[in-house]
């Protein structure tokens, strides 16, 4: 299930017909379900290559295919076909969702709770999770009662008054939507007269924004992923951007050729040895199931601070979970199959 009515529809298209090409077609029968722009459900095409970045043109759902609806009902278990064109009219039950959807309405519990009704397993966190990361504000709150060291903020919401403190966090802050992702809605303020123009910006994408105080160190990210065992954590990666961007913005994270990756990041055995294993008590303090990736800032006095974790981040073989699995011994197309094999053994309900 891909594209969806977040921000990130075209990132999420792109991490879907990745999974398409490598899915083992052995043992899944795989039936793409788009989610349009404005939340139509309809059948999608089997192209990957439709679904790639071309140039700088992002991909779409295309609104043209058949319409499906999934009914909240688990004696259904399947979905429906709205009207009958070129489709069969039964699909057959569906044994697992992946959602590969990025950000509110797939990514922040709201679709989760469908398939809770549905009754269909799927990939990944459940609904609690999946709300409590997509918000940063809650996510802080549970990472710091984890004992986990999270950057100094102020949550603001739309139309009220800034509170003085925010001056407290001292400059440059970065300004930032509650409830987003790929860096949208994101700035870096340098001066206390930029401040209103940047809520501005960030409230266009969500009524609640946060200003934070800006780290100064170097940005790491470690994958988890979860096993019969118990959760596992990858190599972490640091991310460099060097073309030029003032931070790892929508253009360092997917177009630009000159951000770069160390796998693993070039750092002591011992801090890297930390960041896993605040990766994993990051992925247990919200309850995460299936996968997370959990980003981090470490200073150079190698304090680590979890900047965020993402339920479902992105997924195409370029993106940086698939890359620190890929290089902690866990190639692309087996983990699609470790996901899938989780979810159906997990089932849904309280677990
Ligand atoms: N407190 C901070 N200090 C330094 N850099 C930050 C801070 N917050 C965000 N950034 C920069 O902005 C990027 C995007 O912010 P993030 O909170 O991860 O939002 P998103 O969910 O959109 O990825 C980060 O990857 C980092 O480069
Ligand atoms: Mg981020």
């Amino acid at each position: 299930m891909f594209g969806g009515r977040s921000s990130e529809h075209a990132i999420s298209c792109v991490s879907a017909g990745s999974v398409l090409e490598v899915i083992d077609r052995d043992r899944y029968d795989v039936l793409p379900i788009g989610i349009t722009g404005e939340g139509r459900w309809v059948l999608a095409g089997d192209e990957p290559a439709r679904l790639a970045i071309h140039g700088r043109e992002l991909p779409t759902v295309d609104p043209t295919g058949t319409p499906l609806v999934l009914p909240g009902d688990p004696t259904a278990k399947g979905l429906v076909v709205l009207e009958a064109g070129d489709a069969a009219a039964d699909l057959g039950s569906i044994d697992v969702v992946f959602p590969l959807l990025h950000g509110p309405y797939g990514e922040d519990g709201t679709l989760q709770g469908l398939l809770e009704l549905a009754g269909v397993p799927y990939v990944g966190s459940g609904v609690f999770a999946s709300a409590a990361a997509m918000d940063k504000h809650h996510m802080k709150q549970l990472l710091e009662a984890a004992g986990l060291v999270v950057p100094p903020y102020v949550v603001i919401r739309r139309g009220r008054a800034v509170p003085t403190e925010v001056r407290n966090l001292g400059l440059p802050v970065f300004v930032k939507p509650s409830r987003g992702g790929s860096s949208i809605g994101i700035s870096k303020v340098s001066r206390w007269d930029d401040l209103d123009d940047a809520l501005a910006e960030a409230h266009r994408h969500d009524p609640k924004a946060l200003v934070e105080s800006a780290v100064a160190g170097r940005e790491l990210e470690c994958g988890v992923l979860a096993a019969p065992s118990g959760p596992e954590a990858s190599l972490p990666a640091e991310v460099r951007v060097t073309g030029g961007q003032d931070f790892y913005d929508f253009e360092a994270k997917y177009l630009s050729d000159a951000t770069e990756f160390d796998i693993p990041p070039h750092l002591p055995e011992e801090t890297i040895a930390r960041v896993r294993s605040a990766a994993l008590r990051a992925f247990e303090a919200l309850d995460c199931e299936g996968l997370a990736r959990v980003d981090f800032f470490v200073t150079d006095a190698g304090e680590v601070l979890v900047n965020e974790v993402n339920t479902m981040p992105g997924f195409t073989p370029a993106s940086m979970f698939p890359r620190m699995w890929a290089a902690t011994g866990v190639p692309y197309r087996e983990l699609v199959s470790r996901l899938l094999d989780d979810a159906l053994r997990r089932g849904t309900g309280l677990r």
